[in-house]
């Protein structure tokens, strides 16, 4: 009888230590010492015997159950912190990462935007504000006050976007040029004014290096005695600094624009080799922009007065611009909102263009 229960408890014992989990361990509680279980069952015994037996059996019974009863707390106590760890492992959470990690590291700002943060970033050093006006413009704006006459081809030459006519015979464009915006800053400012404009412009074209929408900047400076010395200058300074380069040659070319007089087209010096432009450099010119002394009519339609007052304006494609520093050959890509295409060409959004702290670095 006893090498039996030394047996049973050698077996219970060994199923205790190897009981995995809760569940298994609560099984063999219940069939060892449960109710119903096995040892109680031997309990139950007792009652029948002679109180010889008894008196021996009574003692070892309750030993053995002891020593169950000890054995399957111990576990449970084992099995319960295992699970613990278990879980504080998983439920892990590192602290350390920095929050929201990709759309800092994936977003990208798109070349068009990048160009805009240099220019600004370069006038504003040298003292200009921010201008705008609507993309939806009246034909005063876009052509009569900048000194267009009526029926004149110049108005053809935009490939302009007209809209419906509306009830009361105006027809709405939409704006062929930033110019439309010297005078909307005339009306508003009084002199001295130096701004920049940039923004989206249209006119009906569509190739490799152009689409119907487009972005321009205009630049507008307003006061007593401006000279075309004053344009130079700040030409060939814009151009130094957007093309972070230490000097650059500027030729300017005698051309037409109603809203100016004189007016002038400017080229920059480039070399073209294996494909690749290089500004600053070189035989070659490239044209990067209109530009002239502001038309006496023009300032009189902004309300400034012609005696007393002389400007220069610019107007410069952006679009163009960003090609010819980031080296993107199709103009049509930047308005495709390829993800791809932005991965390459795009630009962190944390490398914020400055004079100080670097425009394209
Ligand atoms: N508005 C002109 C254009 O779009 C550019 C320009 C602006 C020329 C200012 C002279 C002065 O072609």
């Amino acid at each position: 009888m006893s090498e039996d229960l030394a047996i049973l408890e050698q077996n219970l014992l060994s199923e205790i230590q190897n009981a995995s989990d809760e569940n298994t361990l609560e099984d063999i509680r219940i069939r060892a010492i449960g109710k119903k279980g096995i040892l109680s069952e031997k309990m139950k015994t007792l009652g029948k015997m002679t109180p010889e037996e008894r008196k021996e059996m009574g003692p070892i019974l309750n030993g053995l159950k002891g020593r169950i009863t000890e054995a399957l707390s111990t576990r449970k106590h084992i099995l319960e912190e295992e699970a613990l760890n278990v879980r504080l492992l998983r439920e892990k959470v590192d602290v350390t990462l920095p929050p929201r990690f990709d759309p800092i590291n994936e977003g990208r700002i798109h070349p068009v935007s990048q160009v805009i943060d240099e220019i600004t970033a370069i006038f504003g050093d040298m003292g200009f504000g921010v201008a705008d006006g609507p993309d939806l413009e009246t034909d005063y704006y876009n052509f009569t006050a900048l000194n267009f006459p009526e029926g004149h081809p110049a108005r053809e030459m935009h490939d302009t976007f007209f809209l419906k006519e509306k009830e009361d015979g105006e027809r709405l464009v939409l704006r062929t040029h930033t110019s439309p915006v010297q005078i909307r800053t005339m009306e508003k400012e009084e002199p001295p004014i130096r701004v920049i404009i940039p923004g989206r412009t249209y006119r009906c074209d569509s190739d490799q290096t152009h689409t119907p929408m487009f972005h321009q900047v205009e630049g507008l400076v307003i006061g007593e005695d401006i000279h075309m010395g004053h344009l130079k200058w700040t030409l060939e300074e814009f151009c130094k600094a957007f093309f972070e380069i230490l000097s650059v040659k500027l030729r300017f070319r005698p051309s037409f624009f109603p809203f100016t007089e004189p007016s002038m087209e400017v080229d920059v010096g480039c070399t073209f080799a294996q494909g690749e432009v290089k500004i600053g450099e070189g035989d070659d010119w490239m044209e990067i922009l209109g530009s002239g002394m502001v038309h006496p009519n023009v300032l009189k339609n902004g309300g400034i007065d012609p005696d007393k007052y002389s400007g220069f304006a610019f107007g410069v494609g952006i679009d163009r611009l960003a090609m010819l520093k980031y080296g993107a050959p199709d103009l049509r890509a930047f308005f495709d909102a390829d993800y791809r295409w932005m991965k390459h060409y795009g630009f962190r959004p944390l490398d914020i263009p400055s004079m100080v702290g670097g425009l394209s670095s």
